[in-house]
Protein backbone atom coordinates (compact mmCIF):
# COMPACT_ATOMS: atom_id res chain seq x y z
CA UNK A 1 0.00 0.00 0.00
CA UNK A 2 1.35 3.25 -1.01
CA UNK A 3 0.79 6.37 1.11
CA UNK A 4 -0.20 9.67 -0.65
CA UNK A 5 -0.58 12.88 0.29
CA UNK A 6 -2.30 15.15 -2.47
CA UNK A 7 -2.08 19.00 -2.77
CA UNK A 8 -4.48 20.85 -3.85
CA UNK A 9 -5.83 24.90 -4.17
CA UNK A 10 -9.54 24.49 -4.50
CA UNK A 11 -12.06 22.42 -5.63
CA UNK A 12 -10.34 19.35 -5.92
CA UNK A 13 -12.50 17.25 -8.45
CA UNK A 14 -9.34 15.42 -9.05
CA UNK A 15 -8.91 14.57 -5.73
CA UNK A 16 -11.97 13.27 -5.53
CA UNK A 17 -11.30 11.02 -8.50
CA UNK A 18 -8.35 9.78 -6.13
CA UNK A 19 -10.48 9.59 -2.84
CA UNK A 20 -12.58 7.39 -5.20
CA UNK A 21 -10.34 5.27 -6.60
CA UNK A 22 -8.65 4.53 -3.19
CA UNK A 23 -12.05 3.81 -1.78
CA UNK A 24 -12.05 0.35 -3.79
CA UNK A 25 -9.76 -2.45 -1.26
CA UNK A 26 -8.12 -3.46 -4.10
CA UNK A 27 -6.17 -0.14 -4.78
CA UNK A 28 -2.65 -0.06 -3.97
CA UNK A 29 -2.57 3.43 -2.49
CA UNK A 30 -4.20 5.24 0.14
CA UNK A 31 -4.45 9.31 0.57
CA UNK A 32 -2.61 9.81 3.98
CA UNK A 33 -2.95 13.59 4.42
CA UNK A 34 -4.35 16.81 1.78
CA UNK A 35 -3.15 19.98 1.88
CA UNK A 36 -4.13 23.06 0.56
CA UNK A 37 -2.42 26.51 0.40
CA UNK A 38 -6.32 27.90 0.31
CA UNK A 39 -8.22 27.93 3.33
CA UNK A 40 -12.03 27.19 3.04
CA UNK A 41 -12.05 25.23 0.07
CA UNK A 42 -14.24 22.94 -1.22
CA UNK A 43 -11.23 20.08 -2.04
CA UNK A 44 -10.61 20.45 1.99
CA UNK A 45 -14.39 19.47 2.68
CA UNK A 46 -13.86 16.56 0.33
CA UNK A 47 -11.26 15.41 2.35
CA UNK A 48 -12.62 15.76 5.41
CA UNK A 49 -15.54 13.99 4.31
CA UNK A 50 -13.37 10.61 3.40
CA UNK A 51 -12.25 10.87 6.55
CA UNK A 52 -8.38 11.93 4.93
CA UNK A 53 -6.44 14.52 7.60
CA UNK A 54 -6.00 18.05 6.38
CA UNK A 55 -3.89 21.19 6.82
CA UNK A 56 -4.04 24.40 5.39
CA UNK A 57 -0.57 25.89 4.54
CA UNK A 58 -1.27 29.02 3.75
CA UNK A 59 1.82 30.63 1.63
CA UNK A 60 0.19 34.14 2.97
CA UNK A 61 1.42 33.42 5.88
CA UNK A 62 5.23 32.45 4.33
CA UNK A 63 7.67 35.43 3.63
CA UNK A 64 9.60 32.99 0.81
CA UNK A 65 8.88 30.56 -1.42
CA UNK A 66 11.35 28.16 0.51
CA UNK A 67 10.40 28.75 3.77
CA UNK A 68 6.54 27.93 2.50
CA UNK A 69 7.62 24.56 0.64
CA UNK A 70 9.94 23.45 3.82
CA UNK A 71 6.57 23.85 6.11
CA UNK A 72 5.27 21.82 3.52
CA UNK A 73 8.39 18.75 3.53
CA UNK A 74 7.56 18.76 6.80
CA UNK A 75 3.96 17.87 6.95
CA UNK A 76 4.41 15.65 4.36
CA UNK A 77 7.57 13.85 6.38
CA UNK A 78 5.15 13.61 9.27
CA UNK A 79 2.22 12.30 7.75
CA UNK A 80 4.73 8.85 5.97
CA UNK A 81 3.49 10.01 2.61
CA UNK A 82 5.85 8.57 0.19
CA UNK A 83 4.24 10.19 -3.00
CA UNK A 84 3.00 13.33 -3.91
CA UNK A 85 -0.12 14.23 -6.10
CA UNK A 86 -0.43 17.89 -7.07
CA UNK A 87 -3.92 18.13 -8.26
CA UNK A 88 -5.04 21.83 -8.83
CA UNK A 89 -2.25 22.85 -6.63
CA UNK A 90 -1.98 26.47 -7.82
CA UNK A 91 1.92 27.80 -6.10
CA UNK A 92 5.19 26.57 -8.05
CA UNK A 93 7.17 24.57 -5.95
CA UNK A 94 11.15 25.39 -5.41
CA UNK A 95 13.75 23.37 -7.33
CA UNK A 96 14.80 22.28 -3.62
CA UNK A 97 11.42 20.69 -2.81
CA UNK A 98 10.86 19.13 -6.34
CA UNK A 99 14.43 17.59 -6.04
CA UNK A 100 13.67 16.40 -2.86
CA UNK A 101 10.55 14.57 -4.10
CA UNK A 102 11.67 13.61 -7.95
CA UNK A 103 10.11 10.50 -9.36
CA UNK A 104 8.21 10.82 -5.86
CA UNK A 105 5.53 13.29 -7.00
CA UNK A 106 2.80 13.18 -9.89
CA UNK A 107 0.97 16.33 -11.13
CA UNK A 108 -2.15 16.47 -14.12
CA UNK A 109 -2.58 19.00 -16.59
CA UNK A 110 -5.11 20.03 -18.93
CA UNK A 111 -3.56 19.76 -22.30
CA UNK A 112 -1.46 16.61 -24.25
CA UNK A 113 2.00 17.98 -22.87
CA UNK A 114 4.31 19.40 -23.95
CA UNK A 115 2.12 21.60 -25.74
CA UNK A 116 0.23 24.59 -23.55
CA UNK A 117 1.86 24.38 -20.36
CA UNK A 118 1.24 26.71 -17.83
CA UNK A 119 -2.44 28.58 -17.20
CA UNK A 120 -5.36 28.93 -19.72
CA UNK A 121 -4.66 26.02 -21.00
CA UNK A 122 -8.13 25.81 -23.12
CA UNK A 123 -8.12 28.96 -24.87
CA UNK A 124 -4.84 28.94 -26.00
CA UNK A 125 -5.59 25.65 -27.50
CA UNK A 126 -8.86 27.03 -29.05
CA UNK A 127 -6.59 29.90 -30.14
CA UNK A 128 -4.11 27.69 -31.96
CA UNK A 129 -6.66 25.84 -33.61
CA UNK A 130 -5.30 22.40 -33.09
CA UNK A 131 -7.76 19.77 -33.44
CA UNK A 132 -7.23 17.66 -30.69
CA UNK A 133 -6.30 18.18 -26.84
CA UNK A 134 -6.58 16.18 -23.54
CA UNK A 135 -4.60 15.77 -20.71
CA UNK A 136 -1.52 14.42 -19.03
CA UNK A 137 -0.39 13.16 -15.31
CA UNK A 138 3.73 13.18 -15.45
CA UNK A 139 6.34 13.46 -12.93
CA UNK A 140 7.02 16.84 -11.71
CA UNK A 141 10.49 18.44 -12.72
CA UNK A 142 11.57 21.67 -11.53
CA UNK A 143 10.42 23.47 -14.98
CA UNK A 144 6.72 23.92 -15.29
CA UNK A 145 4.41 21.53 -16.19
CA UNK A 146 7.70 19.57 -17.19
CA UNK A 147 8.54 15.86 -16.66
CA UNK A 148 8.38 12.41 -17.75
CA UNK A 149 4.95 11.46 -18.74
CA UNK A 150 2.67 8.74 -17.50
CA UNK A 151 -0.22 8.73 -19.10
CA UNK A 152 -2.22 11.31 -21.38
CA UNK A 153 -5.59 10.80 -22.63
CA UNK A 154 -6.88 12.81 -26.00
CA UNK A 155 -10.73 14.38 -26.80
CA UNK A 156 -11.48 15.94 -30.16
CA UNK A 157 -12.29 19.37 -30.70
CA UNK A 158 -15.70 20.38 -31.99
CA UNK A 159 -16.19 23.43 -33.76
CA UNK A 160 -18.75 24.23 -31.15
CA UNK A 161 -16.27 24.25 -28.17
CA UNK A 162 -15.41 27.22 -25.93
CA UNK A 163 -12.92 27.35 -23.06
CA UNK A 164 -15.29 26.05 -20.45
CA UNK A 165 -17.18 23.47 -22.69
CA UNK A 166 -13.49 22.15 -23.75
CA UNK A 167 -12.28 22.26 -20.02
CA UNK A 168 -15.03 20.09 -19.08
CA UNK A 169 -14.38 17.64 -21.51
CA UNK A 170 -11.09 17.55 -21.11
CA UNK A 171 -11.68 17.43 -16.99
CA UNK A 172 -13.92 14.03 -17.10
CA UNK A 173 -11.04 12.39 -18.96
CA UNK A 174 -8.53 13.75 -15.87
CA UNK A 175 -10.57 12.00 -13.97
CA UNK A 176 -10.43 9.00 -15.50
CA UNK A 177 -6.41 8.87 -16.22
CA UNK A 178 -5.12 10.48 -12.73
CA UNK A 179 -6.34 6.85 -10.56
CA UNK A 180 -5.25 4.99 -13.49
CA UNK A 181 -1.60 6.84 -13.05
CA UNK A 182 -1.77 6.55 -9.53
CA UNK A 183 -2.21 3.00 -10.07
CA UNK A 184 0.45 2.12 -12.26
CA UNK A 185 2.98 4.24 -9.80
CA UNK A 186 1.88 2.08 -6.73
CA UNK A 187 1.95 -1.23 -8.54
CA UNK A 188 5.65 -0.41 -9.35
CA UNK A 189 4.88 -0.88 -13.04
CA UNK A 190 6.73 2.94 -14.05
CA UNK A 191 10.10 3.12 -14.75
CA UNK A 192 11.79 6.54 -15.19
CA UNK A 193 14.41 6.21 -17.84
CA UNK A 194 15.91 9.49 -18.34
CA UNK A 195 13.20 11.97 -19.02
CA UNK A 196 10.51 8.82 -20.59
CA UNK A 197 8.82 6.75 -18.58
CA UNK A 198 8.19 3.21 -19.50
CA UNK A 199 5.12 0.81 -18.03
CA UNK A 200 6.24 -2.61 -17.44
CA UNK A 201 3.84 -5.50 -17.24
CA UNK A 202 0.67 -3.41 -16.93
CA UNK A 203 -3.02 -4.80 -17.53
CA UNK A 204 -3.48 -1.70 -19.96
CA UNK A 205 -2.94 -1.80 -23.64
CA UNK A 206 -1.66 1.40 -25.39
CA UNK A 207 -4.96 1.91 -26.32
CA UNK A 208 -6.77 2.08 -22.72
CA UNK A 209 -3.50 4.50 -21.92
CA UNK A 210 -4.09 7.14 -24.32
CA UNK A 211 -7.87 7.08 -24.65
CA UNK A 212 -9.26 5.98 -21.45
CA UNK A 213 -12.68 4.22 -20.47
CA UNK A 214 -13.55 5.15 -17.27
C1 LIG B 1 -7.44 20.62 -13.40
O1 LIG B 1 -7.84 21.01 -14.68
C2 LIG B 1 -5.98 20.22 -13.40
O2 LIG B 1 -5.57 19.64 -14.61
C3 LIG B 1 -5.29 21.54 -13.21
O3 LIG B 1 -6.11 22.25 -12.32
C4 LIG B 1 -7.45 21.77 -12.41
C5 LIG B 1 -7.83 21.35 -11.03
O4 LIG B 1 -9.17 21.02 -10.92
N1 LIG B 1 -3.92 21.33 -12.77
P1 LIG B 1 -9.69 20.32 -9.59
O5 LIG B 1 -9.31 21.22 -8.41
O6 LIG B 1 -9.09 18.96 -9.51
O7 LIG B 1 -11.19 20.28 -9.76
Amino acid sequence: MLDVAVLISGSGTNLQALIDACADDDFPARIVLVISNNPGVKGLERAEKAGIPTKVINHRDYDSRESFDEQIHEALKESGAKLICLAGFMRILDARFVNRWRNRMLNIHPSLLPSFKGLHTQERALEAGVRFTGCTVHFVNPELDDGPIITQAVIAIDPDDDPDTLAAKVLEKEHIIYPQALKLVAEGRVRVVGNKVTIQGADYSDEDIINPKP
